[in-house]
């Protein structure tokens, strides 16, 4: 096959061959809503790229699928993707349900997944580079500020699937261990709507919790927080607290319904580094002043970079090449310093706590000194908060 693509691999050095990427993230459907501004930070990301030349002298051309927030269709795509397309490095996923539908396809076919999202923990594959937060980096602090100022009982709403099951499986040790209890828990459909969160909110009325934490995702978030919003009830004497509401959900669901609730991440648009301010004023120019960015675009901006550098270094989309270099790979991203953790191939991150105000922007109330290393296991942590 002289002269022909195979996965990316052109042997001749000469080459101006674009970098063939794929990219699958949902531009229809109930995910949409966030995962469109993965794809936005994606495409930010590439474009700055080849603006500046490419990577030794070769653009990247990314290959764009859109699963339709269907599990089912990620995992098609992501073969497709690599049988098809030739194509051995792809940018995506949300939930980790369209997580767990490529993975085998990228383990069985020796791709890299570069997944943009923060999680649950608790996997590790060589296959997959985690470029969001694990429960370490954002669910621990903020249930020690949940629980230091809004008290010890708390209900779990979430969408039903893996994340949310799992990740309040963590904050349930984390709650209990510390001395508090899940007074309620209810899980709704991926594509639950309006109607079906009315019997929810009246249950938290029933069981008088502290703090609701919410793990529901996509469009469902709005329907979540309008419903607590009709039905009356106080952010200040009741948060929901969550680590997927951000900046795009709460645009979506009306600034003064989202007001006064909490999300932990590792980027809000507020953070003040001057690398943000570009990226901030960057975004707006190209998609319009009353869009925010959010901590799922970020990580999907910084996480092409890091790919970017990677590739500079080996000259090759060969992905046990890619991996062996990117570990320890270090980036300036709008939310501070970021590196690939060597250990697990997971982010180090940062951990903020923001409150969302009227605008619909987070003013950050907890902010870590430096980034996170991730620990996706919780090999360092007792399941309590004593010691965080
Ligand atoms: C998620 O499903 N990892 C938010």
């Amino acid at each position: 096959m002289q002269g022909k693509e195979m996965g990316n691999s052109v042997k001749d050095p000469h080459t101006s061959a674009p970098w063939r990427v794929g990219v699958l993230f949902s531009r229809t459907g109930f995910m949409s809503v966030i995962e469109e501004t993965q794809l936005r930070g994606t495409l930010i990301a590439i474009d700055e790229i080849n603006e500046n030349g490419g990577i030794n002298g070769r653009p990247i051309e990314p290959v764009i699928y859109d699963p339709g927030s269907d599990v089912r269709s990620y995992g098609q795509y992501a073969k497709r993707l690599m049988v098809e397309d030739g194509i051995r490095t792809i940018f995506g996923c949300y939930t980790s349900a369209s997580r767990k539908a490529v993975l085998p396809v990228v383990e069985r076919l020796d791709g890299l997944l570069w997944y943009p999202t923060l999680y649950e923990g608790f996997e590790f594959s060589p296959n997959v580079i985690y470029s969001g937060a694990t429960p370490n980096q954002n669910s621990v602090q903020l249930c020690k500020m949940l629980m230091e100022q809004f008290g010890t009982r708390f209900y779990f709403v979430g969408s039903d699937y893996i994340y949310p099951r799992e990740s309040n499986r963590v904050m349930r040790e984390l709650v209990r261990n510390s001395g508090g209890t899940i007074v309620g828990e209810r899980y709704l459909r991926l594509e639950a709507d309006r109607t079906e969160f009315i019997p929810v909110l009246r249950d938290i009325k029933r069981a008088q919790p502290d703090v609701i934490f919410s793990t529901v995702v996509g469009e469902s978030t709005t329907f979540l927080y309008q419903a607590y919003h009709d039905i009356g009830l106080n952010p200040k004497s009741l948060p929901i607290a969550s680590l997927t509401t951000t900046e795009a959900e709460i645009r979506a669901m009306g600034y003064d319904v989202g007001e006064g609730h909490y999300t932990a991440a590792s980027y809000f648009q507020g953070v003040e580094t001057e690398g943000n301010s570009r990226f901030v004023a960057r975004y707006r120019g190209r998609y319009g002043d009353d869009e925010p960015t959010n901590t799922c675009l970020e990580a999907s901006y910084f996480q092409v970079n890091l790919f970017a550098r990677t590739l500079e270094q080996t000259n090759s989309l060969d992905t046990k090449l890619l991996r062996s270099s990117v570990m320890g790979a270090e980036f300036d991203a709008p939310q501070g310093c970021v590196s690939i953790n060597p250990l697990w191939g997971h982010a180090d991150v940062w951990t903020r706590i923001g409150r969302a105000n009227r605008r619909g922007q987070f003013d950050i109330v907890f902010q870590s000194p430096s980034s996170v290393s991730a620990d996706p296991y919780l090999v360092g942590y007792g399941r309590c908060l004593e010691n965080c």
